[in-house]
């Protein structure tokens, strides 16, 4: 059985959709938050799952949070850690230690627009296709290895919530799927940062594109 900590700070809806997908073989053993009014917490207490709670706040810095954090990561022992709305930059250390099994998805078709508020970037460059990705985390932010990604069509008179709804759809049939890779070790990455996923049928590809509705 392996092993899975999911970080968030809020909604917690990817956290929800691993959940909800079952994976086999995988125990969702913790989901830690950096804040106590996260919405997703009561959704996992709900579930049985164990909750934690480490608020930045009264960390004098970002390297004392992320070793208290870490700590109660640790306590679970997990094989994979999954930032799922984790919005926190992590230390270099905190990376480095949980290296290969770190992952995050990220709101946007990356490299193109990391950081935050993608939807209104990306309806403000007039891009077509915008999206998710599900990326290994690396001391860079957003720039580690490209694991999978799903692409959403920027519609005429998308605004960012319109935008961000249809990514996030997305997400929640990205990210659960990605994680299953990882439980089933399906996973490999080259030094150079390239990610072969083994035995990827055709309903489960890297990049997935959805169904446009008719109307
Ligand atoms: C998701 O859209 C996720 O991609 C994004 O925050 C949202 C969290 O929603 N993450 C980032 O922007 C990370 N830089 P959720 O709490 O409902 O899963």
């Amino acid at each position: 059985m392996k092993r899975i900590v999911v970080l968030i700070s809020g909604r917690g809806s990817n956290m929800r959709a691993i959940v909800d997908a079952r994976i086999a073989g995988a125990e969702i053993a913790a989901v830690i938050s950096n804040r106590a009014d996260a919405a997703g917490l009561a959704f996992a207490q709900g579930r049985g799952i164990a909750t934690r709670v480490v608020d930045h706040r009264p960390f004098a810095s970002r390297a004392a949070f992320d070793t208290a954090l870490a700590e109660e990561i640790d306590a679970f022992a997990p094989d994979l850690v999954v930032l799922a709305g984790f919005m926190r930059v992590l230390t270099d250390d905190f990376v480095l230690r949980y290296q290969g099994r770190l992952l995050n998805v990220h709101p946007s078709l990356l490299p193109a627009f990391s950081g935050l508020d993608t939807h209104r970037r990306a309806i403000e460059a007039g891009v077509r296709v915008h999206g998710a990705t599900v990326h290994l985390v690396t001391p860079q932010l957003d720039a580690g290895p490209i694991v999978a990604q799903a692409v959403v069509p920027v519609l005429p008179g998308d605004d960012p919530a319109a935008l961000a709804a249809r990514v996030l759809r997305e997400e929640h049939r990205l990210y659960p799927q990605v994680v299953r890779w990882f439980v089933e070790d399906r996973v490999d990455v080259d030094r150079q940062g390239g990610v072969r996923v083994h035995g990827a049928g055709r309903s489960e590809q890297t990049m997935c594109v959805p169904q446009l509705d008719a109307g």
